[in-house]
Order: C-alpha cells, then structure tokens, then sequence
C-alpha cells in the first residue's frame, strides 16, 4: 500500500467510463450526467451483435457522437505491429475522440509507442502486474487498464494492484493515466478512488448501485410524509 504521499494534485478528479458498446447505456449514462468516456472490447461488440468492418466503424462513431467529449476506446484486433498499425490508422480516423486499444503484448508495446510518436492516444489493455504498467507508461501509454475484477475472480486482490501502479507513476512522474477496468460493483469504484485510479470504467449497473443507501431512502420517505401531514 501507498507509503509515499500520491501526487494526485496534478490531475482532474477520477473520470467516470461505462464499459459497454451498448448505445442505449451510453445514451442513459449521458443523460445521467456523469459520463466521461467509454470503454469497448471485441467481446462487448460480440455482444451487440456488431459485425462486419463497415458496421464496427459506425458503431463506434455512434457511440462517439453520443458522449461528445470524451474518449472512446477501440481495441485492435490484430496482434502483430504492422496490422495493429494499420487498424489503429483507422479507428483513429473515425472521431478525433477514438483512443486505440492495444494488448499488453511485445508488438503491443511497439505499437504505443508508435502510436505515441504520431500523436495517436492509446489504451493498453490487459494489464494484470506492476511490471506490464511500468512497460506501458515508457511506451507512452495514454491510458492503462489493469483488469480488476479478473485478478479478484482468482483470488488475488485487484485493488492491491491499482494502489501499486498508482505509487510506481507518482514515484517516477509517469503520466499514463491507470484506467481501472473490469469493474464489478459499486465498492470497486469506491476502492479504486481510494488507490489514486484516475478514470474507472464500469457497467451501467455498478454506477447506478453508487446511488443506493436504505437511510437515503428511509429519509426522503420521512421527509415527505412530514411534508404531507402538515400540508393536508
Ligand atoms: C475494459 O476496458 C475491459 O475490456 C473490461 O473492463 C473487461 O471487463 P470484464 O473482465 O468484466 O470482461
């Protein structure tokens, strides 16, 4: 855990992300008012049911003209330098707001740095030690996302990890901003303010549940009877 002061200062206050490639969410997350960005993977454009390069390219343009100012991740799907290039050319293409998503792997890395290089944002994805973090911060990385409720799932402590990435970036003065991903629930975005995350993307639900507290409502059920009786 954080034995150093974090230098937070220099930042904005953590960003809130949805994780999805659902426009309906997005569209209720913008209206909602907190959004600031969004986070797509294959698996949640599979899960849309989007397919097809012509389809994909406007999925994510749909979703970039509903959040407007904020970044929307776009995960290549390639895996060797040459196509991660290429693809990432393209997304980039689609909406200055597109940050390409690359893998934690060896051309991954390449590809940030780039990807850096030609003033194109990315988010390396899959990250699940402090070594990967320190890896893609000195590729340039404009984003960072340790995969949270994957590291939980196997018994591990995820937010252990989000504390370590946040001390090693204050520590050297990286600017890579460590995106917690693979949120699960409302206290993973609690915990992962806590540990210095600077952006969290969460499903729809886990924000939602940020809302709920039974005094909340046990509260505003009293305040309006009050209200009732001496207004009858
Ligand atoms: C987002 O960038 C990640 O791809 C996503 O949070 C992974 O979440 P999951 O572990 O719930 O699939």
């Amino acid at each position: 855990m954080a034995t150093l002061p974090i230098a937070r200062s220099t930042f904005v206050p953590m960003k809130f992300f949805i994780d999805t490639a659902n426009l309906a969410q997005i569209k209720e997350a913008k209206e909602f008012g907190i959004l600031d960005g969004v986070t797509t993977n294959p698996s949640l454009m599979a899960k849309e049911g989007i397919t097809g390069v012509e389809n994909i390219m406007k999925h994510y343009k749909d979703i970039c003209n509903i959040v407007g100012k904020g970044d929307v991740s776009a995960e290549v799907i390639a895996t060797d330098f040459e196509g991660m290039i290429e693809e990432g050319k393209i997304l980039a293409a689609i909406d200055s707001n597109i940050v390409v998503k690359v893998p934690m792997i060896k051309d991954g890395i390449k590809a940030i740095s780039w990807f850096t290089a030609n003033g194109i944002k990315t988010n390396c994805t899959l990250i699940f030690s402090a070594g990967q973090s320190i890896l893609a911060a000195k590729a340039g990385a404009t984003y960072l996302s340790p995969f949270i409720g994957r590291i939980d799932d196997i018994s591990w402590d995820g937010m252990e990890l989000i504390s370590q990435i946040s001390d090693i970036y204050a520590i050297q003065d990286f600017d890579t901003q460590i995106l917690a991903a693979s949120i699960r629930n409302p206290l993973h975005i609690v915990k992962a303010a806590e540990c210095g995350a600077h952006v969290v993307t969460c499903p729809l639900d886990a924000i939602m549940g940020l809302l709920n507290h039974p005094l909340t409502d046990i509260g505003l059920a009293k305040f309006l009877a009050d209200h009732k009786k001496s207004n009858s």
